[in-house]
């Protein structure tokens, strides 16, 4: 108990429960005895690493994820994945207990809007409606009317008015993609994902060399340049659908190579190749989204920290914008 007592302390500077697990210990065997006796769900994105993937009650997009926090009736939400994620299912379900493996589970396309800036930003735009990907902190969604994810981003733009001027935030590629594909003139903000940013374009062009028949699929955060020379552009649940209802036998995957976890269960005769990104790696791993690990998720579920709280204003003020999202989504069978 000194242990917990220490970590506790410790945990706003940590992130996490800093403590040592048995390593003889079954984790998997343990994660499941707890989601029973505290009645738990473990929500987790396609970025996670396998392991966490296999043992989650729900995989998904971030569209997935928010439907599935939305409707749970468990009492407890452990969310695997990222800080904006655990925060929008705190939003959706004010009421339930949402537990994050690590705190410093960030995102930088998040982090590249502080909501006071964009608040002055706003401003200059007073009659325009605010469109925010959810990839954004629960405070800018109280600056925002409606939330979107890349599987709902057309369907949310179409909803409105040809003649009301949009601002959409965080991400300028996929606020690009969205321009091109609705012919919409958006006010955009300049933030990004540090993952989708750093593809190697050069990689890309040796290995569609070395196998000519792929497909090259990317996500709609990766910059213009790159989903220009795509096959396919969808969000990860998209990417997911087209490589099994492609007839193609492989594929070029520009996006966190997690997902391909779930490609390979998919269609496991396939060849999935991660894009790789312009540095030493071979692929390009979400540094935000591996901070959970197993021992992580066993810890928080054990000790039923760290817990996500926010402030009254903020769930009352942001809610709006995912609910609408919600609608609209439902509304196009999304
Ligand atoms: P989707 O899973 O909604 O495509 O989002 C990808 C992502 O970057 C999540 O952080
Ligand atoms: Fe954020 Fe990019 Fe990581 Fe997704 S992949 S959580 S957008 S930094």
């Amino acid at each position: 108990m000194e242990n917990i007592a220490l970590a506790k302390k410790d945990l706003f500077k940590n992130g996490f429960l800093d403590i040592e697990v048995d390593p003889t210990l079954d984790l998997v065997e343990e994660i499941e005895k707890l989601k029973k006796e505290k009645n738990a769900i473990i929500l987790a994105h396609y970025y996670q690493e396998s392991e966490i993937q296999d043992i989650a009650d729900y995989i998904g997009d971030s569209l997935g994820l928010s439907q599935q926090a939305a409707q749970t009736e468990a009492d407890v939400i452990v969310f695997a994945g990222v800080h904006f994620m655990a925060e929008t299912a705190k939003m959706l379900s004010p009421d339930k207990k949402v537990l994050l493996p690590d705190l410093k589970a960030g995102c930088s396309l998040a982090d590249s809007c502080p909501p006071a800036i964009f608040s002055k930003f706003k401003e200059k735009y007073p009659d325009h409606v605010v469109v925010s990907y959810i990839n954004c902190t629960a405070e800018m969604k109280t600056l925002t009317d409606i939330c979107c994810t890349s599987t709902n981003a057309l369907h949310v733009i179409n909803s409105i008015p040809k003649d009301k001027g949009i601002i959409f935030a965080p991400d300028r590629n996929l606020g690009q993609y969205l321009i091109k594909k609705t012919g919409r003139d958006m006010v955009l903000w300049n933030g990004s994902c540090m993952v989708h940013e750093i593809f190697s374009h050069e990689k890309i062009a040796k290995l569609k060399i070395k196998h000519p028949d792929a497909k090259f699929i990317a996500h709609p955060e990766c910059e213009p340049k790159l989903l220009e020379k795509a096959d396919y552009i969808g969000s990860t649940s998209g990417l997911l659908r087209y490589t099994k209802e492609n007839e193609a036998t492989e594929f070029i995957v520009a996006t966190e190579p997690g997902i391909i976890h779930q490609m390979e269960k998919q269609t496991p005769d396939k060849l999935f190749i991660p894009a790789p990104p312009n540095n030493q790696c071979a692929c390009n791993e979400c540094p935000h989204m591996r901070l959970n690990t197993l021992e992580k998720l066993y810890l928080t579920m054990k000790y039923e920290l760290p817990e996500i709280t926010l402030p009254e204003w903020v769930i009352k003020e942001g809610i709006a914008s995912i609910d609408r999202m919600l609608e609209i989504s439902a509304k196009a069978g999304l």
